[in-house]
């Protein structure tokens, strides 16, 4: 018997992925459109080579259209734009993703926003963290949104509980904190500098952990009955062996926590899914159609 308090990221994913694919499934057959996602890939990270992969892999299985783009390490700045460009202009193409980290020459930053918003199924485009900080519909980072989905299954409506993020990157602390502010939860964002963390974490119903910091989170740290998600996805080396552990410590958080994702099978592979939802809400949204509904 698995623990009911260990949340299944890989199970909620498995079941989010599936209906995406009856979603593309319905918009093939009713509106002759398949949702298509391209990767741009710089260089020969492994770890991105990985992440990459198994995007391709995901949207293929979900029926949608899923192209790979790679490029040299060397490849220059004007290189990289002039590809984001074309995939702008190009119809059949509905969500570019530009695969992080890119090479030191190129701009991250600058190539990210040259990304057409309703395209930028990352979430990362200036325009869509302007417009979820402002609570409106655009494309939300997938990883928050993954996390999100998660708390809303276990806890339902999240209005007026207090929620810390631990945590204030782009990608996940500050539109974690948005989406939660937007739920109505009374929302704290903590991060290195923050003065008695472990009193702050003490007061969390929901406390999510995006600090890229191996189990640095306690047991003790946790309010008793306390929904935790952990972002974490850190290597470490145990017992000469290297090991996957997110940035709060299991087994003490366990003890307290009412519910916990655990590393790996938590939020990672809610990830990917949520890439796949984005995907297909861009593809509705370029051509005027709904989302389908089940
Ligand atoms: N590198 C690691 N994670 C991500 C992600 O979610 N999006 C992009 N574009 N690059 C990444």
């Amino acid at each position: 018997m698995t623990d009911p308090r260990i949340i299944d990221g890989k199970a909620f994913a498995a079941g989010v992925r599936a209906r995406v694919g009856r979603q593309v499934a319905a918009l093939k057959e009713k509106h002759g459109i398949t949702p298509g996602l391209t990767v741009l890939l710089v260089g020969e990270d492994p770890a991105s080579q990985v992440y990459v992969r198994n995007k391709g892999r995901a949207t293929h299985e979900a029926g949608m259209r899923g192209e790979e783009i790679r490029l040299p390490a060397t490849a220059s700045h004007g290189e990289v734009l002039a590809r984001v460009k074309a995939l702008n202009r190009d119809p059949a193409v509905h969500g570019i993703l530009v695969q992080l980290p890119l090479p030191k020459q190129v701009d991250a930053s600058a190539i990210i926003n040259e990304i057409e918003p309703a395209k930028d199924v990352d979430g990362f485009h200036v325009i869509n963290a302007g417009l979820l900080a402002t609570g409106q519909d655009g494309l939300v980072s997938c990883t928050p949104l993954g996390c999100l989905f998660l708390l809303k299954d276990r806890l339902g409506d999240l209005a007026g509980l207090n929620a810390v993020v631990v945590g204030r990157s782009n990608i996940v602390g500050k539109p974690m904190a948005q989406l939660l502010i937007k739920e109505s939860c009374t929302v704290t964002v903590a991060h290195s500098r923050t003065r008695d963390l472990p009193a702050v974490c003490r007061r969390a119903d929901i406390l999510v952990a995006a600090i890229g910091k191996p189990e640095m989170i306690k047991g003790d740290w946790v309010k008793p009955g306390a929904t935790v998600i952990d972002v974490g996805i850190n290597r470490v080396e145990r017992d000469g062996k290297t090991r996957l552990v997110g940035d709060v410590d299991f087994a003490g958080a366990l003890a307290r926590a009412a519910a916990i994702t655990p590393v790996p099978g938590g939020v990672g592979p809610m990830t990917i899914a949520c890439l796949l939802v984005n995907t297909v809400t861009a593809a509705c949204r370029q051509h005027g159609v709904p989302v389908p509904q089940e």
